[in-house]
């Protein structure tokens, strides 16, 4: 959905201020995007909405899922519906993660804190992502188990294996290694907007020790950070935790991942914001999951924004599906409350849709879902 905000309602710097919010008027995840969107100051909603470059990618995400058509089967009992998956040894309430998220001190005061809380609300795992504004040991206090951490591999392999150990020392059970940005995407949209945080906020999980930019793109050249194979075999040899790649779109990057260690992939474009012009996320999700064959978890992002979508992401061969902007519009809307309210409307829909194709578990949940 793209929405044209009517801005500048609030000011800059005044994220998590202004009027509550009244969520029981907000029935869709689209309905909270709109409410966001002129609530938010033009700069936090382009800095969340945009993607990289001419955003087709990021058009396609949302657009795709609903290009595929159900086929609900009737006559099965579906009076009790079980969503629980296990993932990595930990039990998940649904399919369902909170994708890692970088800077949400732009979106509220409580940053990813109040996103936690939020995931507690609703049962709801989440990715705290390396670059939040703040600490994974604080964010642990208050997240629901399993939390999964978020892994940007710095220029120094010094501090990489620091973050990992930090992030495992805080309770991160789960380390998700994003690998499809060895540079950022050309984020026009986000420049125009010239994104910058709050004054004092900082990104603790950095350990205070970044020196400069991952990676450098200026108009007077590109230095794009290393993520080759050897590197992240090397990650996944020094992590206690399983590691999962975030990022694959392609069977041949799959099947290398699992080769290299990974337990588990992430089909993703990075909600459009790293290459654009590849294809969405639900075009990519089935030759990936044919090739992996049930050897490690396939988990999906990108434009997930109806209980129909996840039913979709599953019944081509995700195990569970995660995402982004819409838990951030509700952070952006009313702290935890506003998260929790997203991930209640998503899950309540998948429900929905489950019973209404006939499906009464995840175990039911293949091809056949598909028209
Ligand atoms: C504002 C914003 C910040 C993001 N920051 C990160 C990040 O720090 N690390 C990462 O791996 N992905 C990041 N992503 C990508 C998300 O993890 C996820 O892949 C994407 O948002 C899913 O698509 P969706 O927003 O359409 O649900 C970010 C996405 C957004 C919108």
């Amino acid at each position: 959905m793209t929405v044209n905000s009517p801005h500048p309602v609030p000011p800059e710097g005044e994220a998590g201020k202004g009027p509550p919010c009244d969520f029981s008027t907000l029935l869709t995840l689209d309905d909270m995007e709109a409410e966001a969107a002129r609530r938010m100051s033009r700069m936090a909603y382009d800095y969340v909405a945009s993607g990289a470059a001419d955003e087709l990618t990021l058009g396609w995400n949302a657009e795709r899922w609903r290009n595929l058509r159900l086929r609900p089967r009737l006559f099965s009992d579906v009076s009790r519906l079980d969503v629980a998956v296990e993932l990595f040894g930990h039990r998940h309430a649904w399919p369902l993660l909170l994708a890692p998220a970088a800077n949400q001190r732009l979106l509220h005061p409580e940053a990813e804190l109040a996103t936690a809380r939020g995931a507690a609300l609703g049962e709801t795992a989440m990715v705290l992502s390396n670059a939040a504004n703040v600490d994974v040991h604080t964010v642990a206090e208050v997240a629901p188990r399993p939390l999964w951490f978020q892994l940007y591999i710095q220029p120094d392999e010094g501090l990489t294996r620091d973050i990992v150990q930090y992030a495992e020392h805080a309770g991160a059970s789960v380390l998700c290694v994003t690998v499809d940005s060895p540079v950022e995407g050309v984020r026009n949209r986000e420049k125009r907007a010239a994104m910058c945080l709050p004054p004092g906020t900082d990104h603790p999980n950095y350990l205070g020790r970044r020196t400069g930019p991952r990676s450098e793109m200026t108009l007077d050249g590109v230095r794009p950070q290393r993520l080759d194979a050897p590197l992240m075999g090397w990650l996944c040899s020094i992590s206690r935790r399983p590691v999962v790649f975030k990022g694959i779109l392609t069977p041949e990057d799959a099947e290398r991942a699992i080769d290299l260690g990974a337990a588990g992939i992430i089909v993703s474009n990075h909600g459009g914001r790293a290459l654009d012009t590849t294809p969405a996320s639900v075009e990519a999700l089935p030759a990936v999951a044919d090739r992996v064959a049930g050897r490690v978890p396939v988990l999906v992002d990108g434009g997930i924004r109806r209980g129909t979508d996840l039913l979709k992401a599953l019944a081509l061969g995700a195990t569970a599906g995660l995402i982004g902007r819409p838990y951030l519009y509700g952070l952006a809307l009313g702290g935890a409350e506003g998260v929790a309210h997203a991930i209640k409307i998503l899950r309540m829909e998948f429900l929905a849709a489950m019973a209404l194709c006939g499906r009464a578990s995840l175990a039911e949940i293949d091809r056949t879902v598909l028209w």
